[in-house]
């Protein structure tokens, strides 16, 4: 139920948060710096963009000569990634939370998936699928909601469960409600350690300063408290 809402949400919001994360500073100034600076050099690489939304990642990566592969559930989201990077790199539909037949073991050396692990309900699948098609010491850098951030946003009760939430958006267009699911911290890291990980770096980013030009408030809100969490994992070479 919560996926065909997040599916309407994104396809609702497409055009507008393809526009806006160019300069959104919670976009452009706090998660792509900050995701960017845990991603390895790409040049030659293989790039999986997993839920790649309208592309700027795949873009950036693309431009640092990354071969990059990006899927995202919603369809306009994918023709916004096509559209982009003009014939450059692979984009189609598909959900994260859905085996990746498409993809043999071992095809990828770096796996980006950012700001949408937290749409996705139980992490088993999307996690042992980016260890299947990641090489052996292949690298996995996500950002997620920050999981204290996400228990006081939501006022929750029971830090412990996986609970679907719901929040409204302001920030692309008409007020939009969009569904997700928090979780606490260990719920965010033992799938990885869980599936063959190793967490190389965890960072509670902090905003730049183009943050603090564009929007001080949050700048300083951000200084504060974290919103989004971002980690590096690594796949073991051998996976006992
Ligand atoms: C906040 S956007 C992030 C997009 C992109 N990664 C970025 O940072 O610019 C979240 C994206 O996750 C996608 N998404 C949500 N649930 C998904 C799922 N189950 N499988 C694949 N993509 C999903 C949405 O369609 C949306 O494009």
């Amino acid at each position: 139920m919560s996926k065909e809402k997040i599916i309407a949400a994104y396809e609702e919001m497409a055009e507008a948060y393809n526009k806006l994360i160019e300069h959104k500073p919670h976009n452009a100034y706090y998660d792509r710096p900050n995701t960017l600076a845990l991603m390895p050099d790409v040049q030659g690489k293989s790039v999986l963009d997993a839920a790649c939304g309208p592309g700027k990642y795949a873009e950036i990566l693309l431009s640092r000569g990354g071969r990059v592969t990006g899927f995202d559930i919603s369809p306009k989201m994918i023709a916004l990634a096509k559209n982009r990077n003009k014939g450059q790199g692979t984009f189609f539909v598909h959900d994260l939370s859905v085996p990746f037949e498409m993809f043999k073991k071992e095809s990828f050396d770096v796996i980006l998936c950012a700001l949408a692990l937290h749409y996705v309900q139980d992490w088993t699948v999307t996690i042992e699928e980016f260890s299947r098609v990641l090489k052996p010491q292949g690298i996995l850098v996500i950002s997620i909601e920050h999981p204290f951030f996400e228990y006081t946003y939501f006022h929750s009760r029971k830090y412990f469960e996986i609970e679907p939430v719901k929040g409204i958006w302001k920030g692309f267009g008409n007020p939009i409600e969009v569904h997700s699911y928090r979780r606490p911290l260990s719920d965010c890291l033992l799938p990885l350690t869980n599936h063959g990980f190793y967490i190389d770096k965890l960072v509670e980013p902090l905003p730049t300063e183009e943050f603090k030009q564009s929007d001080p408030k949050h700048y300083k809100e951000l200084n504060e408290f974290p919103v989004f969490m971002c980690i590096r994992a690594v796949k073991k070479a051998e996976i006992r």
